[in-house]
C-alpha cells in the first residue's frame, strides 16, 4: 500500500474576502501537497473556511444579508482564487456543511458523555453593544477595549472543556514528540504558555445564534474553536458510517498554521484530541507572518496592491507562487512589498530562468531546425553539471523535508545560474561557426535541454503552469511526474522536438508599474 501523507491549511473566516496572508499558507500548502504527490505518497490536502461566530452574524446583519448568505459568497470567494492560484486542495471543508455540523454535535455529546465537558457560569465584564465578554485584564480603563463604553460584570450558563486536565499530558506529549511544535521557538513559548496555568475553557455560548446548536442543550451554539479544530477529522468522516479515509489519513503529518494559532492547534486540539481517544496529528507547523509597509500583519493595503488576484492578472499566478515561496523563509516573518516581488519576477523569472529557455531553445531552432542530432560530442565542463544537478536534488530534498520552500527555490536556482556560466563558458554560438563542432555543439544544446527537463520536475511542486510550459517546449509528457526522474541524468531522448520559446515572463519595467500600481490604490 502506498504512504498516506495528510496535510492541512487552517479553515478561514470567510469575513472578509480572502487575501494575499491567506494565500501565503495555502501556497506553501500546496507546494508540499504537489511534492509528497510526486513522490509518490497518497496525499489528502485538506483547506476550507470556518464560517460561524459573532462576527459573521454581524458582518452579515450590517450588510442585510442572512448569515448563510453571506458566508456562502465569501466562501466561493476563496474557492476561486484557489482555483485561480493552481492550489490541489484534494478537499475543502466549510463549517456550515451538514456532515461537518452533525459530527460536531456527536463530538460534543460525547465529550459530554465522558465528563470532559460540564455545564457552568461564564463570567465577566459584559460591553452589552459588542455583546462581547472581556476580562479584567483586556478592560481599557474599566471600558471596553473594543468601543470603549460601559461593561457590567455579568455572568452567561456556558458549557466549558477541562483543559485544565491536560497541563502534564501535553508537556510529556512534547517532551516524546520533539518535532511535535515547530518551528522550535514556538514550542518554548507552548510551554511557558503551559506552566503559567491553564484553565478550563468555554466551548459554547447563548450570546449569539449563528453556530451548531448543542443537539441536548439548543440553546447554547458551540462555541467557535470546537467547532473550528475538528474540521480536521470531520472533513475526514470521522464517526461517519464509512470511517475508511479517516482510519487511512489520520493522524494528520503536518498542519499548517499561522503563528497565531500554534497555541489553539498545540494546547487545545490535542486536549480535545486525548479526550475522544484519538492519535495525535504528527507535527503542527507554525509558519510567520507577512507584513505590510509600515510592518504591520495585513488588513488593509498599506501602501501596497495586495489583493491576489490583481496581482495574479497582472504578473501571472506562478510568478505570484514564486514570491510568496522564496521571498520568505517559512516561518519566519516578511515584508511583502510591490517593489520586492517584481524584482524577482525580474531578476529570478524573467532573467535568470526565462532568458535563459529562450536562447537555449532559439539556438537549437536556428542551429536544428529545432531537433537535436543524435551525434555529440562531451567534455569535461558536462560532468560539473551532471553533478551539480544530482547536488541541487538532494538539496531539495532535504529543504522540502524541512518545510523551507525558499531554501528548495535557491537550490535549484543554483543549478539555473550554473547553466547561465556554462552557456557563457561554451560559448554555443561560435561553436556554430565550425563545422567541425557541430558535435559538440549538439552536446552542449542538448545539456541545456536535459537540464531543463530536470528543472521541470523540481519546479513542479512550486511552479505548475511554468513546469507544463518548459515541459512542452521539450516535448515532454506531462501527465505524471515522477520526482525520481528529475535523478537521473539523459532521460530526454537526443532527437527531441525542441521549439523556442516566448518569454516565460516579461520583463517588467518597474518604475512604470509601481506608477501604474499607485493608481490602482
Ligand atoms: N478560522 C481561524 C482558523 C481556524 S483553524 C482550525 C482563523 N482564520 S483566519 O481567516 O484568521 O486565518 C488565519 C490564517 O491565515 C493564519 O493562521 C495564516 O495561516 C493565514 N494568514 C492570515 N494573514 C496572514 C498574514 N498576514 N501573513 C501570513 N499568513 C496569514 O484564524
Amino acid at each position: 500500500m502506498r504512504k498516506t501523507f495528510y496535510i492541512t491549511t487552517p479553515i478561514y473566516y470567510p469575513s472578509n474576502k480572502a487575501h494575499i496572508g491567506h494565500s501565503y499558507c495555502t501556497v506553501a500548502t500546496d507546494a508540499l501537497a504537489r511534492y509528497k504527490r510526486m513522490r509518490g505518497y497518497d496525499v489528502i490536502f485538506l483547506t476550507g473556511t470556518d464560517e460561524h461566530g459573532q462576527k459573521i452574524e454581524q458582518k452579515a446583519l450590517e450588510k442585510g444579508v442572512t448569515p448563510k448568505n453571506y458566508v456562502d459568497e465569501i466562501s466561493l470567494e476563496f474557492k476561486k482564487l484557489w482555483k485561480l492560484l493552481n492550489i490541489s486542495n484534494d478537499y475543502f471543508i466549510r463549517t456550515t456543511d451538514i456532515s461537518h455540523k452533525k459530527t460536531v454535535q456527536k463530538i460534543f455529546r460525547n465529550l459530554y458523555d465522558k465528563g470532559e465537558i460540564y455545564k457552568g457560569n461564564y463570567k465577566g465584564w459584559y460591553c452589552t453593544p459588542c455583546e462581547t465578554f472581556w476580562k479584567e485584564s483586556q478592560l481599557n480603563d474599566a471600558k471596553c477595549p473594543d468601543c470603549q463604553r460601559e461593561v457590567q460584570w455579568a455572568q452567561e450558563e456556558a458549557y466549558f472543556f477541562k483543559l485544565s486536565d491536560y497541563s502534564e499530558k501535553l508537556l510529556s506529549l512534547y517532551e516524546k514528540n520533539p518535532k511535535f511544535i515547530q518551528p522550535e521557538s514556538r514550542k518554548n513559548e507552548m510551554i511557558q504558555f503551559i506552566k503559567s496555568g491553564l484553565e478550563d475553557i468555554c466551548v459554547s455560548r447563548t450570546s449569539f445564534k449563528w453556530g451548531i446548536p448543542v443537539d441536548f442543550d439548543e440553546k447554547h451554539i458551540v462555541y467557535v474553536w470546537l467547532d473550528a479544530l475538528t474540521n480536521y477529522i470531520t472533513a475526514l468522516g470521522y464517526t461517519s458510517e464509512d470511517d475508511s479515509t479517516f482510519k487511512k489519513f489520520w493522524p494528520a503529518d503536518v498542519h499548517f498554521v499561522g503563528k497565531e494559532i500554534v497555541r489553539f492547534h498545540t494546547i487545545i486540539w490535542p486536549a480535545i484530541l486525548m479526550a475522544l481517544d484519538l492519535p495525535m496529528p504528527k507535527q503542527v507547523y507554525g509558519h510567520g507572518w507577512l507584513l505590510f509597509g509600515d510592518g504591520t500583519k495585513m488588513s488593509k493595503s498599506k501602501g501596497n496592491v495586495v489583493d491576489p488576484t490583481i496581482l495574479c492578472k497582472r504578473y501571472g499566478v506562478d510568478a505570484i507562487r514564486y514570491f510568496l515561496l522564496r521571498e520568505i523563509p517559512f516561518g519566519a516573518d516578511g515584508l511583502f512589498t510591490n517593489h520586492a516581488l517584481i524584482s524577482r519576477i525580474n531578476s529570478d523569472l524573467a532573467n535568470d530562468l526565462g532568458n535563459l529557455l529562450s536562447r537555449a531553445t532559439a539556438m537549437i531552432e536556428k542551429y536544428f531546425s529545432g531537433e537535436l542530432p543524435t551525434e555529440q560530442k562531451a567534455d569535461v565542463l558536462d560532468e560539473n553539471l551532471i553533478k551539480l544537478s544530482r547536488e541541487v536534488c538532494n538539496s531539495v530534498e532535504n529543504s522540502m523535508d524541512e518545510f523551507q520552500f525558499s531554501s528548495a527555490l535557491s537550490d535549484i536556482w543554483k543549478l539555473v545560474a550554473y547553466l547561465n556560466r556554462y552557456i557563457e563558458e561554451t560559448v554555443p554560438w561560435n561553436l556554430a561557426k565550425d563545422p567541425s563542432k557541430q558535435g559538440r555543439l549538439a552536446r552542449v544544446l542538448y545539456n541545456l535541454c536535459e537540464a531543463f527537463r530536470i528543472i521541470s520536475i523540481l519546479l513542479a511542486p512550486f511552479l505548475p503552469e511554468t513546469s507544463q510550459r518548459i515541459r512542452e517546449h521539450l516535448s515532454l509528457k506531462s501527465s505524471t511526474l515522477s520526482w525520481g526522474d528529475a535523478k537521473v541524468w539523459g532521460l530526454l531522448p537526443q532527437n527531441s522536438k525542441i521549439s523556442k520559446t516566448e518569454a516565460l515572463f516579461p520583463r517588467i519595467d518597474i518604475e512604470k508599474e509601481i506608477e501604474a500600481l499607485n493608481k490602482l490604490l
